[in-house]
């Protein structure tokens, strides 16, 4: 891996199933965040659609992740994303556990101690601090804390509910030092320099950057803010 994907603070830039950010789409976007991360030296992944996966993980080098993946080893498992599909298509790691994605605590628990054993990185997602604490206690490599009700709004976490973030860094470094990530309704510097206040090691994006009409001016303004 070009780039160490524990390095922190970091931008995680979630495509999810977007017309703008699937196929040629998902590409052009994954080199502009490639271009963002260059430019201002922060650290940028993107999660991308397992059908995009190959084709972006062999044309950049920032870390591309999976938005989910599935804990079935390979084998008669029609429908699956392995883990070893994932990594074979040059996925560093995955998203689990995003809340338009859930899995039951054992799916998600198995599936992050399989990761590990294979050496992708697992980030595990929480609706709040408690679900954060259960989530830490299955051992992700970080957590990202995202309130459903704000995913995809204008109003970031980070001014809606900053108790959640605060409370998530807290309740997860009584189980262990995993960064803390927070997402939902991001869109300006100010939300991730608010977010970074609180305690969190980075955001995860979407629709503020991937709906955006210049989705690298607003990567850009992003990072300014991550530090
Ligand atoms: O995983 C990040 C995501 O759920 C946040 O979405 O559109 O509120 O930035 P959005």
């Amino acid at each position: 891996m070009p780039y160490n994907p524990l390095r922190t603070p970091v931008l995680v830039v979630n495509f999810k199933a977007y017309k703008e950010s699937t196929g040629k789409n998902a590409l052009k976007l994954a080199l502009l965040a490639e271009k963002a991360s260059k430019k201002t030296g922060k650290q940028v992944m993107v999660a991308v659609q397992p059908t995009d996966l190959r084709m972006v993980a062999g044309k950049v080098k920032i870390p591309v992740l999976a938005q989910h993946a599935d804990p079935e080893r390979q084998g008669a498992h029609t429908g699956s994303v392995t883990l070893e599909a994932i990594k074979d298509a040059g996925a560093t790691g995955t998203l689990l556990n995003h809340s338009e994605k859930r899995l039951s605590d054992n799916v998600l628990a198995e599936t992050i101690r399989r990761c590990k054993s294979l050496g992708l990185l697992a980030i595990g997602c929480a609706s709040d601090n408690v679900r954060a604490a259960k989530v830490a206690s299955y051992h992700p490599h970080m957590i990202a804390v995202e309130p459903p009700e704000l995913i995809g709004g204008r109003i970031s976490v980070s001014q809606a509910r900053p108790e959640i973030v605060e409370r998530s860094v807290k309740s997860v470094l009584r189980v262990s030092r995993m960064p803390v990530l927070c997402g939902a309704g991001i869109h300006m510097a100010k939300d991730v320099q608010d977010s970074v206040r609180l305690g969190a090691k980075g955001v995860l994006v979407a629709s503020g950057i991937v709906k955006a009409k210049n989705p690298y001016r607003e990567m850009l303004a992003l990072l300014e803010g991550l530090s």
